[in-house]
């Protein structure tokens, strides 16, 4: 048959915003990790769409690797951005990390589709997407596809409009 076109995702946002968790739900189910730990570093994590095969760097965000981030810039494709959408006291900390993403020539150089998941969505006091995106100025975002979801990384609810958003782009 037809082989699937490979494309190298970037997951990045701050610690405990979800990523792990999301890729994790986007993974065949039989492959999918019971207890989801901070993650250390790295890790790799491969995952398909209907036409895509995914491999996705799903980054540490704590603080002392997100210096790590850069380093993938320059294979990414694409680059997913999680946002914890309850966590309004870091949402300009994750602004910030978005705008140095923005800024890095490996990145402005090249049409690079930004998907944002505004994850969390179930918790009481969570941010909407246009709340969200207002939040990280998404709207100034004028050189680059984006797109912004909630999502619930723990039921994988918005991650396929996510994924499919994602594989429109790459297509
Ligand atoms: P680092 O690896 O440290 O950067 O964190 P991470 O972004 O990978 O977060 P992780 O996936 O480890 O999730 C952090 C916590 O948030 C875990 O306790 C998850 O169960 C929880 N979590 C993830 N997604 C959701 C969600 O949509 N809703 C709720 N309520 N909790 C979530
Ligand atoms: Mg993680």
């Amino acid at each position: 048959g037809l082989k699937k076109k490979e494309i190298n995702v970037l997951c990045i946002g701050l610690d405990n915003s979800g990523k792990t968790t999301i890729i994790n739900k986007l993974k065949p189910e039989k492959t999918q990790a019971q207890d989801i730990v901070p993650t250390v570093g790295f890790t790799v994590e491969k995952f398909i769409s209907q036409s895509l095969n995914f491999t996705v760097f799903d980054m540490s965000g704590s603080g002392r690797y997100r210096n790590l981030w850069e380093h993938y810039y320059k294979t990414a494709q694409a680059v997913i951005f999680v946002l914890d959408s309850s966590d309004k006291l870091r949402m300009v900390v994750a602004k910030e990390e978005l705008d140095m993403l923005l800024q890095h020539p490996e990145i402005t150089q090249r049409r690079v589709p930004i998907l944002v998941f505004a994850n969390k969505m179930d918790l009481k006091d969570s941010l909407s997407p246009v709340q969200c995106s207002n939040k990280m100025g998404l709207h100034d975002l004028t050189n680059k596809p984006w797109h912004i979801c909630a999502s619930n990384g723990l039921t994988g609810e918005g991650l396929n409009d996510g994924v499919d958003w994602l594989t429109d782009q790459i297509r």
